[in-house]
This record gives structure tokens, C-alpha cells and sequence, in this order.
């Protein structure tokens, strides 16, 4: 929404794909621990967000939201002061109704949810030091027009407490009517799209309410001109690594797609026992600076043969980025061309493998042989020079570029 911090799609990690509701605050340190020392902070992650099961079952005689006593007995300032302690930016979860989503399906009891309480719980959260909001409706009660006064209600809280804080919501389609229905641009800074992602390949949601990669890219595809800085269609977070259940060619899938689609990239695997190649897949600084663009579009499917997928986006300095995608169980092969994702005419061009590094130069076809429930993602210039065999992330996540987020990015890119 205006003014919101979120310039860029928001990056870091989140509590509730691996963990649920098993979280407590030594679990929480050391994932912000774990994003120094895997070099994901390097790579330009921020944001440690604790989901669901934070809290108490009841407030305080003031009617204050306060953290689970056994989980949580330091208290979330302590944690928002240790998260920053390190560099890092603090997220927290609450949700506009009765009860949080866990209180709602009775994992946990309490009733401690937002309602009447917006501008407290705003303040409380802002004195707490906290960074980023999740703020999950998790009901089946209410329209779409009860969504948009809920989630209204809390931005404005939000913005009166004078603290830069990112704004994320979930409408939560299978609840309501809602869900990609309603473009979000002006309420949040980001919004989810679909239901509750899981470590699935495909399909899912028709069994269990569980969404797969392809099945997410689906819905998302049609949304694209919604997306842009300050306003970001949610795909839900990351299952890279997650249980490791994907391949290396599905995670590495995954992850691009995500970042082609200008998606706030939000781990969601332990990654305090991260394996190398799955730490190699999160800070790969070619697919993060495809990602981080300044001019955040998400790309379009500009070809869909079915199996196989052709997804672009033009870059603020004029590159193109580009998908080969083969949502398949057997390889295939899959073409474009320069004209058709957008690039200018030109002699000839440079495709850089983002993920082997090596560049080789075309005339104008762009096609590769995809793996299995693989991509082939290129950066695409003009021209036949042969480039640096790493774009790099050109300044997100130095110190530089952490000390802008309040305004205007000034890293060039
Ligand atoms: C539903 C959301 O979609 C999940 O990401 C998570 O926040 C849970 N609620 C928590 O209960």
C-alpha cells in the first residue's frame, strides 16, 4: 500500500512451514542466528517472522496481547531486541477476528485475537519493536466487503503508530469469496493468493486444502499486473528445503518461479540444519537480483503449451529474465523466442544460466532442454558480449542497502 516499506518484495523466513505451532523462543534465535551464519542476511534476507502460537491464551487485565509464558517467558520485545541485535528485522503474527487461526481450529485455546483490539494490539506491536505484521483472517465468518473494513482497520492502526511496518494478510479463499478475487494494492503491501502451500509438486487443494507449486503458479499467473512495489501478489511462502521433500531440480524450480514472480521470497525450512545445496538454492544472488528488480514486475506466462511453460519479465535497466519451465515427469524441450518475451530487436543477445553461470549467445530462439518438474531461467541482454558469470545482487542486503528501507532504494539497481 502507499507509503509502505516494502519497495522491494519483502525477504526472510517464517516459523510455520516447518515448525507449526512446536515453536518456541530458542527456536526463534536460532533462526535469526542461522540467517547470519548460512549467509542468507548476506544475501539480503531480513525479515524473521514468528507465526501463529506466539501468544497467550488470554491478555492482560489491560486487555494487552502478551506472549505464551512457557514458550515464550522472555517476553517478544526481548526477542524483536535480539532479532535486531543481529541485523535483522522482527515479524509477528495476529489474526482480525475472535481468535487467531490455531485458537480458531482448536490446536491452542484462547480467543486472543484483533478484534476491537486493532489499535492496542498496532501499539503493543510497535513498542515491541516489530517490523512486519501476518495478519491472517482464518474465519469462515464475514463478506468480502467485512475482509476489506478488518484488514482497513489494522493498516490504519498500523500507520497511526508512526512505525514503519510491513503489512501482509491472508483473506483465505476457501473461507470466503474472497481469496484472488480482490486485488489488495491499496489495504496491504502484500496479500496471499491462494490457500496454504505444502511440500507438493502439483496438485493438492481439491484433496485437502494443501496447494502445490503448479498448481499456486496457476492461480497467480492471471494476477500479474497487481504487482509492484509496494503492493505484492503473495504465493505463499517457500517449501524449498522443507522436510526435504523436493529434489534439488524441483527446489531449484520452485525457488525461480517464485522470484520470477516478483513474490516475497519467505523461507520456510529449518535452516539451522539447512544441507549446502539447499542453502545454495536460497542465496542464489542471480535469481535474488531477478526477484529484488526496482521495477517489481511479476513476470507473465507468455507461453503455455500445456506440460511446459514460457514465463518473462523485463528488468528496470531493459534485460529480460526468462522460465523455461517443464511442469512434466519427463524431459522436455521448451522454446521462445527474443521478441516473444519482450525483449528489443536486436542483432543478437546473451543468455546467463542462472543457475550453471554460463553464458552462450543466440540470433533470437531462446530454448533449452528442461528437466522433470525442472526450469532453465536465463538473464537475457542484447547484444553478444559475454557477461560476468554473476549478475550479483548489486547491494541488497549490505548495510547500505538495510539502512534505506524506510524509503526510496538507493542501491542503483
Ligand atoms: C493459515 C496461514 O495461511 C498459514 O500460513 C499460517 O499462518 C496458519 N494460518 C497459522 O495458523
Amino acid at each position: 500500500a502507499p507509503g509502505s516499506p516494502a519497495v522491494r518484495p519483502p525477504l526472510g523466513w517464517n516459523s510455520w512451514n516447518t515448525f507449526g505451532c512446536n515453536i518456541n523462543e530458542a527456536k526463534i534465535r536460532g533462526a535469526a542466528d542461522a540467517m547470519v551464519n548460512s549467509g542468507m542476511r548476506a544475501a539480503g534476507y531480513q525479515y524473521v517472522v514468528v507465526d501463529d502460537c506466539w501468544q497467550a491464551t488470554t491478555r492482560d487485565a489491560a486487555g494487552n496481547l502478551r506472549s505464551d509464558p512457557v514458550r515464550f517467558p522472555s517476553g517478544m520485545k526481548a526477542l524483536g531486541d535480539y532479532i535486531h541485535s543481529k541485523g535483522l528485522k522482527f515479524g509477528i503474527y495476529q489474526a482480525p477476528r475472535e481468535e487467531t487461526c490455531a485458537q480458531y481450529f482448536n490446536a491452542l485455546g484462547g480467543a486472543t485475537g484483533a478484534l476491537n483490539h486493532e489499535q492496542q494490539d498496532a501499539t503493543t506491536f510497535a513498542s515491541w519493536g516489530v517490523d512486519f505484521l501476518k495478519y491472517d483472517w482464518c474465519s469462515p465468518w464475514g463478506t468480502l466487503n467485512d475482509q476489506i473494513a478488518g484488514f482497513t482497520k489494522m493498516r490504519d492502526a498500523l500507520r497511526a503508530t508512526g512505525r514503519p511496518i510491513v503489512y501482509s494478510i491472508n483473506s483465505n479463499s476457501a473461507h470466503s469469496n474472497t481469496g484472488p478475487s480482490y486485488n489488495w494494492s491499496n489495504v496491504a503491501d502484500m496479500w496471499r493468493t491462494t490457500e496454504d502451500i505444502t511440500d507438493r509438486w502439483s496438485t493438492g487443494c481439491r484433496a485437502d486444502c494443501f496447494m502445490g507449486v503448479t498448481e499456486i503458479l496457476d492461480v497467480q499467473a492471471p494476477l500479474a499486473a497487481w504487482a509492484g512495489p509496494q503492493h505484492w501478489n503473495d504465493p505463499d511462502m517457500l517449501e524449498v528445503g522443507v522436510r526435504g521433500t523436493f529434489t534439488p531440480t524441483q527446489n531449484r524450480a520452485h525457488f525461480s518461479m517464485w522470484a520470477m514472480m516478483a513474490a516475497p521470497l519467505i523461507a520456510g525450512n529449518d535452516i539451522t540444519t539447512m544441507p549446502a545445496d539447499v542453502r545454495d538454492v536460497l542465496t542464489n544472488p542471480d535469481v535474488l537480483a531477478v526477484n529484488q528488480d526496482s521495477a517489481g514486475r511479476q513476470a507473465r506466462r507468455v507461453r503455455d503449451f500445456g506440460e511446459t511453460e514460457v514465463w518473462a519479465k523485463t528488468l528496470a535497466d531493459g534485460s529480460g529474465a526468462v522460465a523455461l519451465l517443464n511442469r512434466s515427469g519427463s524431459t522436455a524441450t521448451v522454446s521462445t523466442t527474443a521478441a516473444e518475451i519482450g525483449m528489443p530487436a536486436a542483432g543478437s543477445y546473451t543468455l546467463a544460466d542462472v543457475w550453471t553461470r554460463a553464458s552462450r549467445n543466440t540470433a533470437a530462439a531462446i530454448s533449452a532442454t528442461v528437466p522433470p518438474n525442472g526450469v532453465v531461467m536465463y538473464r537475457v541482454r542484447t547484444g553478444s558480449s559475454t557477461p560476468t558469470t554473476s549478475f550479483g545482487l548489486r547491494g541488497v542486503g549490505s548495510g547500505r542497502c538495510l539502512d534505506v528501507l524506510g524509503g526510496a532504494p538507493t542501491d542503483g539497481a
